[in-house]
């Protein structure tokens, strides 16, 4: 299967789900909304949410910021589950979602004033061609916001793979390689946040989820095809990196 449609079905399995909750991401909506005020989010602005998963940061903006929203994932029953979220909401007549490809957004060009893209750029398999087309389809002088895990330097080989095998992390980045990336593309203006307590708060949460599932397990609730004792040995240790600097998570902001 395809590498990245591999992804989108991690993201839309209902492990996944149990363990990250609605909103995929460290800070949940209370980053979202401070990404929303770094990007100058308000009611005329015509938004893209790039890779929303299920929709909760979508749906949210839509109702903080009264905004217009597309929100664009790869995952189809993600797709499914974020408008029927929205119909539940009443945020119908301001969100509009559709499947499809970051690295090939099926959009117009210049038709957004402001893209968010949140933990979702370190899972791009081809980081340039996504900047590019982030850039393309942004207006004259509107804003990116994107969220993300950053590492800044060589992680343990096993760290990496391990990473890759249970968050689907391809290949995050430093500060300096997300700025090249985006810079290149056209962006200028970036702006850095460091958010790692976001990130501590998160590796926390899951580890409590992760005690729900061990007894949903048992009880022959569900099934996983995970090594339960192993994720949790890996979340230790991306936890010592985050307390040393090496990984963290950043708010990242650019203009057109
Ligand atoms: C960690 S989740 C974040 C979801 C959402 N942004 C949030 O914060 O709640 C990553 C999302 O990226 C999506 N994704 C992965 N690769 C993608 C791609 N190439 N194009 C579009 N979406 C993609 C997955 O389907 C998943 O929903």
């Amino acid at each position: 299967m395809d590498i990245k449609q591999c992804c989108a079905d991690f993201y839309q399995n209902d492990l996944t789900r149990l363990l990250f909750g609605d909103s995929m991401h460290p800070g949940g909506l209370g980053l979202t909304k401070e990404l929303g005020e770094k990007i100058l989010l308000k009611k005329e602005s015509n938004v893209l949410d790039l890779a929303c998963g299920i929709g909760t940061s979508t749906i949210f903006l839509a109702k903080e910021f009264g905004c217009n929203i597309t929100g664009l994932d790869l995952g189809q029953k993600n797709i499914e589950i974020a408008k029927m979220n929205s119909k539940n909401a009443g945020t119908i007549n301001k969100t509009d979602f559709q499947i499809g490809d970051a690295e090939k957004i099926k959009l117009e060009s210049e038709t957004f004033d402001q893209i968010i893209c949140e933990c979702a750029f370190c899972l791009f398999p081809n980081k340039t061609q996504t900047s590019q087309e982030i850039f393309r389809v942004t207006k004259k002088g509107g804003m990116i916001g994107i969220s993300d895990i950053v590492i800044r330097g060589d992680l343990p080989v096993m760290l990496k793979a391990a990473l890759f095998q249970f968050i689907c992390v391809l290949e995050a980045k430093s500060e300096q390689e997300y700025e090249q990336y985006l810079q290149s593309a056209g962006f200028s203006n970036m702006k850095f946040y460091d958010k790692k307590d976001y990130l501590l708060q998160l590796i926390d949460d899951i580890k409590k989820r992760l005690f729900a599932a061990e007894l949903l397990i048992g009880l022959g609730k569900i099934k996983v095809e995970f090594d339960i004792a192993k994720i949790k040995k890996t979340l230790q240790e991306i936890k010592t990196c985050v307390e040393t600097g090496l990984v963290s998570y950043v708010l990242i902001t650019g203009i057109k």
